[in-house]
């Protein structure tokens, strides 16, 4: 077994750039690269992002990660060689899954974090290659690229090169279109085996679900799921959401489809295109009123906006992106008209109780 862990970590590298060659190909024979509608604007944007991430900002920042250990606690150097292997292997995916975990999180609930993700959700299909859509700027902050550099300063380096093959697997699956849990979807024999996995594991539904373009079809939960390698910290946090199918539409809401240079460079490249989070001209205000919306609504799921930033109030337009809040999905059964609170003050909203009356904004 040791002989085996030596050889895989001493070609660490080759076996990353293998998984990529190994889903790229299923892709391409299972047609979904021929099928694709990817325009060449996401085209620069995944490969852009895909070489500046391995030949640039990862080799950096681990540097400045040894580097920066190096000059705080020179005395810490390899304090971590004893460790036993699996030991160190747990320690060093852990703190990495955790870090990653809040950084995405953030990257959703902070607006100037959310626009180097932005590119991340743009994608309205899925595939290997969506993994590596940011902007540039967004690894430079990554702190599990950081933990790299610190692993490696105290001694980690053999657990972290193998922590780095298993966790290119899991990434690069959940992105994939080939989605090997189907395989269980398909199979209710099989299902009790999937649910004890996608409690440890980030499955393709489970992620496949952070990337649809809204949770109104009940399987898509893009404000949430944002586990990177294991989905134990969604589960501990409280933003895990569990389907066995796949979301209708991927992408964001309105995309106002910006020239892929903005989406890479901004803030250094900025965005022509009207009402877009990207351009200079972006205003990011509250649109709520206080006097309730009456309107006739059909039968069918909608999403209300909790958040107040939509322009198209009382409902959800995806301006909550970049905020800790998200909007409401209800139900509606019968064609009548509602009143739909525009104040966010009333505690039965999505439905109007006259709390506008009696409260201020
Ligand atoms: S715009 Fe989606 S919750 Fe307000």
């Amino acid at each position: 077994m040791e002989k085996i862990i030596t050889f895989v970590a001493a070609h660490d590298v080759a076996f990353v750039f293998g998984i990529l060659l190994f889903f790229g190909l299923v892709e391409a024979l299972f047609g979904y690269l021929s099928q694709s509608k990817r325009s060449k604007g996401d085209v620069w944007i995944e490969t852009i992002n895909a070489f500046a991430l391995f030949l640039f900002t990862k080799p950096l920042i681990t540097f400045l990660g040894y580097k920066t250990m190096q000059f705080l606690l020179p005395n810490q150097a390899n304090v971590l060689k004893t460790m036993p292997f699996w030991g160190g292997l747990l320690l060093f995916l852990l703190v990495d899954d955790f870090l990653q975990y809040w950084y995405h999180r953030s990257a959703h609930e902070y607006k100037w974090l959310w626009k180097w993700h932005r590119p991340h959700h743009t994608a309205t299909e899925m595939g290997l290659l969506v993994s590596y859509r940011q902007a540039v700027y967004y690894y430079l902050l990554m702190p599990n690229i950081w933990w790299m550099g610190i692993f490696t300063f105290l001694g980690g380096g053999l657990p972290l090169s193998i922590g780095l093959i298993l966790k290119q697997i899991i990434i690069i699956s959940s992105h994939s279109l080939a989605t090997w849990d189907s395989f269980f979807h398909k199979r209710p024999a099989l299902m009790p085996i999937l649910k004890v996995l996608e409690r440890i594991f980030i499955t393709p539904a489970f992620h496949h679900g952070h990337h649809a373009e809204s949770k109104i079809d009940n399987i898509g939960n893009p404000n949430g799921n944002y586990g990177n390698m294991f989905s134990i910290w969604d589960q501990l946090f409280g933003s895990a959401t569990f389907s066995h199918a796949f979301p209708t539409t991927y992408g964001i809401p309105n995309d106002p489809q910006d020239d892929w240079t903005a989406h890479v460079f901004y803030p250094l490249v900025t965005s022509d295109k009207a009402g877009s989070e990207l351009s200079k001209a972006y205003q990011f205000e509250k649109t709520t009123v206080l006097e309730p919306a009456t309107m006739v609504l059909e039968p069918g799921a909608y999403l209300y906006c909790a958040c107040g930033y939509s322009k198209n109030q009382p409902f959800c337009d995806g301006s909550h992106h970049g905020t800790k809040i998200q909007p409401v999905r209800f139900t509606i059964q019968k064609e009548r008209s509602y009143k739909l609170c525009q104040c966010k003050l009333c505690e039965k909203a999505p439905f109007c109780d006259n709390s506008h009356l009696t409260k201020s904004i």
